[in-house]
């Protein structure tokens, strides 16, 4: 039996990245996933190559409509819905005086009312399939931790840990077996990660010398070794573990 065995699992990011990784190791442990991405095409590729137990699904995670869409044909498609990863999410530089407002908005509208509006939906579900849920938010090191130039991307983690520990609280006093956690990644080669290191500002060697350098253990994450973490919470192994903070990031949030 694997650790996702009798789970339907819908997940944001799904078409590439941590959300793709995420979705190829809820399938490998037995569960079954519905791949959600603006990027339909590329989550529809991936959905092919794991099979029946996989299906792609377009959904921008901005839109509360489409977000209950996207809970109604999980359960059509599998039958139920018991977790839920929010992990899409973008990265824009800015700092306060200067980042451009339309970035700022879409920035929270992705990061941070997305997860929002994917809990609103898909709790009811959970709840009906009357079975332990639970819901995993992606946040990162920078939720922890402060970082310069990226004031939106900031805000909205930091948000996103608030409303998981929020969810969490409501979850458990409400008498409900659906936890909410948080994995806090570092920097993960990924091609959000790609983007940065092919930027121009730097050749891409300094770029991935600076960035390893940010984390003690002095190297860059990979998507599975975030994957594993996510699967983890979300599975019934984390049973008696909710508005939790488990960081996937070499150290980087301790370090000073
Ligand atoms: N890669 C890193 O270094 C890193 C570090 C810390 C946190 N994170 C977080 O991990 C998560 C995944 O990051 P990644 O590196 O895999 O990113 P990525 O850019 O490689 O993949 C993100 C995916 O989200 C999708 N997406 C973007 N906007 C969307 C929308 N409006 N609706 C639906 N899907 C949308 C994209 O199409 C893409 O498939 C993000 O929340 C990111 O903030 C990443």
């Amino acid at each position: 039996m694997g650790k996702m065995t009798n789970k339907v699992a819908l997940v944001t990011g799904g078409a590439e990245g941590i959300g793709a990784t995420v979705g190829r190791m809820i399938v490998d442990e037995g569960g079954k996933v519905l791949l959600c991405d603006v990027q339909v095409d590329k989550a529809r590729e991936l959905a092919n190559e794991l099979g029946d137990n996989a299906e792609a699904f377009e959904l921008d995670v901005r839109d509360l409509d489409q977000w209950h869409a996207a809970v109604q044909a999980a359960q059509e498609r599998f039958g139920k819905l018991n977790v839920l990863c929010n992990i899409a999410g973008i990265s824009e530089p800015g700092i306060v005086t200067d980042v451009d407002l339309d970035s700022w908005t879409r920035t929270m509208d992705i990061n941070l009312n997305g997860p929002f509006f994917g809990c609103r939906a898909a709790i009811p579900a959970m709840e009906a399939a009357g079975e332990p849920g639970a819901i995993v938010n992606i946040g990162s090191m920078i939720a922890m931790r402060a970082a310069a130039f990226v004031a939106a991307y900031s805000a909205s983690k930091a948000g996103l840990l608030g409303l998981t520990r929020s969810i969490a609280l409501d979850l458990a006093e409400r008498g409900l077996p659906i936890r909410a956690n948080m994995v806090h990644p570092g920097a993960v080669r990924t091609p959000m990660y790609d983007s940065y290191k092919y930027s121009g500002a730097d050749t891409p060697e300094n770029i991935e010398t600076n960035f390893a350098a940010t984390h003690p253990m002095n190297r860059i994450g990979e998507p599975e070794e975030v994957a594993k973490a996510v699967v983890f919470l979300a599975s019934d192994e984390a049973s008696f573990t909710t508005g939790c903070d488990f960081t996937v990031d070499g150290g980087g949030s301790i370090r000073s």
